[in-house]
């Protein structure tokens, strides 16, 4: 998958150099490429911000040297690509649409600063305009960097066998279940007798208990969309039977 982003500060994006982003770069999984918005500015000052129409408090990204850019990203990444725009104004980013993007061949990261961009831009040349979540960044490049560490540990030997993305929280709408390693004892807490037994049906089932359970007490709007077997609605109402206390 080709990566490119046009943003006023391409050496946030060495953060992805790290980790399992980085392996991805370095196996050829992904490419990443920045665009610096302000290299496509013409005039002496090197202008990326523009006043509103109609005024207001703030700044907007300069319409030209984004365009340019646009343009010159495009060309560099082939007519396919889909463009993204981050913003809060976007839909709200979640696994399923990790997956989805993930199967894209070339995606360019369009991050705003200021108050954002022309709206007319956005109708224009962003195919998608996604929010990381209900809250305001200063700029759209730390939201491109989790979309993309999202999708990228989704891409075919991005993650190792001992990291396989497909017991993932939300792979399956539900919250993942708790963990444990050694010792067998924290400030006198012992981890569930379950897991001590070799028993792998008991395990899964349990495993499949508590993802249910938490997603229940945590997630209710998620656990609403699913359409559960019979036997997890049996382990679901076991386990809010043990929460309760009896009569
Ligand atoms: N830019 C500023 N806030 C943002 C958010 N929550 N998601 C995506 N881009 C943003």
């Amino acid at each position: 998958m080709n990566i490119g982003i046009i943003t006023l500060f391409p050496e946030m994006f060495t953060a992805l150099e790290a980790s399992i982003s980085g392996r991805a770069i370095r196996n050829k999984i992904i490419t990443l490429q920045c665009w610096q918005l302000r290299d496509f500015a013409t005039d002496k000052h090197k202008t990326v911000d523009d006043k509103p129409y109609g005024g207001g408090p703030g700044m907007l990204m300069k319409v030209s040297p984004l365009l340019a850019a646009i343009t010159t990203a495009k060309q560099q990444l082939g007519p396919n690509t889909k463009t993204i725009y981050l913003s809060p104004q976007g839909k709200t980013f979640t696994q399923q649409a990790a997956q989805k993007l993930a199967a894209q061949k070339s995606l360019l990261f369009i991050a705003g600063r200021y108050e954002g961009i022309d709206e007319r831009l956005i109708e224009s040349t962003i195919d998608e305009e996604w929010s990381i979540g209900d809250y305001v960044l200063t700029g759209g490049e730390l939201a491109a960097m989790v979309m993309i560490d999202a999708m990228v540990r989704l891409l075919p030997g991005a993650l190792g066998d001992a990291e396989s993305a497909e017991q993932d929280s939300f792979s399956q709408s539900l919250l993942d279940y708790p963990h444990y390693t050694r010792p067998e004892e924290i400030n006198g807490l012992k981890v569930p007798v379950v897991l001590l037994s070799g028993d792998h049906a008991a395990i899964a089932r349990w495993r499949r208990q508590q993802a249910l359970g938490r997603t229940w007490q945590r997630r209710p709007e998620l656990l609403s969309q699913l359409k559960l077997s019979a036997e997890d609605q049996q382990l679901l109402n076991d386990f809010i039977k043990e929460l309760s206390p009896p009569p």
